[in-house]
């Protein structure tokens, strides 16, 4: 239903549209100055204080002077089947209220689109076309974010390059010194004392929860915040290029939608679909080739220490004319050598894992070594220890797939060239998936990695990745805003500190029991579970530093932690020693139609059960953080009267993640939808359960 007011009948007053449940309710407004201001109730009680919206530009202000022309209202229901993710089908239902504007300035129309739905708000600019010029230098958005009160913070300190911190648990007041403990990468990366990075959390003394994200990051910079620490605010901070100028526009040009997912429980912020909402439908006809799956990696050895490199040779390429990497002298110390790959494939050929990355096949790291850093690497040169020809075909013949790496060093121009050979190199050679990698400052204008061009650079490469038919999965690329919906060839993006850092000082616990709440409401993370070698000196004598983790928690990372692309990161060697563990790894799926979960709390606790897509199988994980718990597991989700054999993956008495990390047990019981499950967590630690049905 669409109602069409007139413009007379709204230009004197504000004007409320409530969720469809009746608990959001959203007020918009023109304020004394003509700058459209909005605020959101939530149950009763202001929320959202009112918060100015516009946009700024050198050509003109999308700011102030203007009066609304009309309004649309829209409800919507309804309902799609993503290809992949947590539940088969997602449900869609908001209102909408689309303000448009216009100031005396005939080049200065303006749209804000609202979508209130019962988990948030989503709003976007769309800027139509103008009279005459249609061409936009962008160098602020307005946009607020307003609070009432010293309320909790959960985030990221700002940086337009990197999102691989540490989570603070503050406030708005105590953010600077939060974010003083923090070591920036480089002069390039600071932003200020008090910007944060988006998705971030925020909880008010009522135990209301608000993530505040954004949806379709198209064509425009990522959004960072920042704060006003003494009256509980946050403004837009729109990621610049190297000069400074946020975005390049031309209209008409719709922005991100700018997205609060709101609930009073903790488990509907994780539930919530709203990002995915906000997104474009599918836009791949032919999905039959996107196949979630589990991989393995030639990875984890390289950073375990004991010098294992990516490259092949200690040499650097530096003298000129130099081109045959035949002519340089092996290190000795590379994994991604035929014989290795070989056992690599062998191991998931034999416990039916589907994939096997390696890294370090390509001509080119020993440059990025030497930081030569241009046009160095080569995605279709492998090294001469790499016999790819031969690998592939026992690949096939072994039932894996593998995948391919290029890391671009951040040269993200030169890839772009090499693009469709490089994919081309992959269709030829059996490749159908790739991890993507842009380590460094962006090459060649030192560009920041969440600016426009970045973005753009992207959803270029998704796009043709998606002609090929590639699966992708992206680090160090612009965080995820639910664009995988509309290119669901986009498995999963590493964008937050991964489990990678457990060989670089470590991950506290708490760190997986706050993504799920910030990071993850943008989209799967390859955030590679699955490390049973805990102790960082079993690899390596120099180090003493311990994964933040027991092994039995793990285990549940692949279920609080869900990709369609999810890594299996340890050494096959460390697999052997457990086997009894690593059949939940086997077993585990990446595809659900259904997601239950049963407890929150933020960097606290996480409980959630998930069925299987392709089976009647049900699993459940649960993590908590330092402390340990006991999690009520209540299975009435499991369908009444079917009896369902549950095997328990949990932590031994006297398991904790730092003295005693691979203590744990198995134990098989069986339960129906009648049991609650009291489960025992230790400190740092988890529980995995598989449900098979009787
Ligand atoms: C950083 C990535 O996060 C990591 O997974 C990868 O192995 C290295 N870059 C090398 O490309
Ligand atoms: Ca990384």
């Amino acid at each position: 239903m669409t109602l069409l007011m007139s413009a007379a009948a709204i230009s004197m007053g504000a004007v409320d549209i409530s969720s469809p449940n009746g608990a959001l309710r959203l007020n918009v407004d023109v304020d004394a100055a003509g700058t459209p201001v909005y605020s959101l109730d939530y149950k009763g009680k202001q929320l959202v204080a009112p918060g100015k919206l516009g946009l700024k530009a050198d050509e003109t202000a999308f700011t102030e002077g203007f009066r609304i022309t009309g309004i649309d209202t829209v409800t919507v229901d309804r309902t799609w089947e993503p290809v992949w993710g947590e539940y088969d089908k997602v449900r869609d239902h908001f209102r909408e209220l689309a303000l448009h504007l216009q100031a005396d300035n005939p080049d200065r129309k303006l749209t804000v689109r609202f979508r209130v739905f019962d988990d948030g708000l989503g709003f976007r600019y769309e800027l139509p076309e103008q009279e005459r010029n249609n061409y936009l230098t962008l160098k602020d958005e307005l946009t607020e974010f307003n609070f009432t009160d010293n309320h909790k913070l959960y985030c990221i300190p700002g940086d337009y390059d990197t999102d691989e911190y540490l989570w603070s648990e503050t406030t708005f007041s105590e953010l600077p010194q939060a974010l003083g403990n923090y070591r920036r990468h480089s002069e390039a990366q600071r932003t200020g004392g008090t910007t944060i990075q988006t998705p971030m959390l925020l909880k008010t003394p009522d135990s209301v929860y608000v993530n505040i994200h954004e949806a379709a990051l198209d064509g425009y910079p990522a959004m960072l915040l920042d704060v006003d620490t003494e009256n509980n605010g946050m403004k837009a901070h729109l990621v610049p290029d190297r000069l400074g100028v946020s975005a390049y526009l031309q209209m008409p040009f719709k922005t991100p939608w700018r997205t609060l997912i709101v609930s009073d429980d903790a488990r509907d912020i994780l539930a919530s679909q709203l990002v995915l909402n906000l997104n474009e439908p599918n836009k791949i006809e032919d999905t039959s080739w996107i196949k979630p799956m589990k991989f393995m990696g030639v990875w984890w050895e390289m950073f375990t220490g004991n010098q294992k490199t990516w490259a092949y040779s200690d040499e650097y390429l530096a003298k000129p004319g130099v081109t045959d990497y035949s002519k340089l002298k092996p290190n000795g110390r590379h994994p991604a050598n035929t014989e290795n790959v070989k056992k690599y494939i062998d191991f998931a050929s034999k416990h039916g894992i589907d994939g096997v990355l390696v890294e370090g096949w390509n001509e080119g790291w020993e440059d990025w070594a030497s930081f030569r850093k241009n046009r160095q690497f080569r995605f279709d040169k492998p090294y001469p220890d790499f016999d790819l020809p031969y690998l592939r075909d026992y690949a096939k013949e072994k039932g894996v797939k593998l995948i391919m790496h290029h890391e671009t060093a951040a040269n993200a121009a030169d890839y772009e060239l090499q693009l469709d050979s490089a994919f081309r190199f992959m269709k030829d050679n059996n490749y159908d998936a790739v991890k993507t990698g842009y380590v460094g400052a962006i090459i060649p204008r030192s560009e920041h990695h969440t600016s426009q061009w970045m973005v753009d650079h992207a959803r270029h490469v998704i796009e043709k990745a998606a002609d090929y038919k590639i699966m992708v999965d992206s680090h160090e690329a612009p965080r995820p805003t639910g664009l995988c919906r509309t290119y669901p060839n986009w498995l999963a993006q590493e964008s937050a500190r991964g489990g990678e850092f457990e060989s670089m000082g470590g991950n506290p616990p708490s760190h997986t029991c706050i993504l799920p709440f910030t990071r993850l409401k943008g989209g799967p993370m390859d955030y590679t579970p699955g490390l049973f070698e805990t102790r960082m000196s079993y690899y390596n004598e120099g180090k003493d530093s311990q994964a933040g983790t027991t092994l039995a928690r793990q285990l549940a990372l692949y279920l609080t932690m869900p990709s369609p692309m999810q890594m299996v990161c340890d050494l096959p060697e460390n697999y052997d020693r457990f086997p009894d563990a690593f059949q939940f790894i086997k077993d585990v799926p990446v595809d659900w139609s259904d997601s239950k979960y049963l407890e929150a709390e933020p960097n606290r606790y996480i409980t959630v059960a998930r069925k299987d897509k392709n089976s009647d199988n049900w699993f459940v994980g649960a993590i908590t953080d330092e402390n340990p718990r006991t999690a009520t597991i209540d299975l009435s989700f499991l369908p009444k009267g079917e009896k369902f054999e549950a095997t328990i993956y949990e932590d031994a008495p006297g398991a904790h993640w730092k003295d005693n990390p691979q203590a744990y047990r198995i134990r098989k019981v069986d339960v129906d939808s009648r049991k609650k499950l009291k489960q025992p967590l230790a400190a740092g630690g988890g529980s995995a359960i598989m449900l098979r049905k009787k």
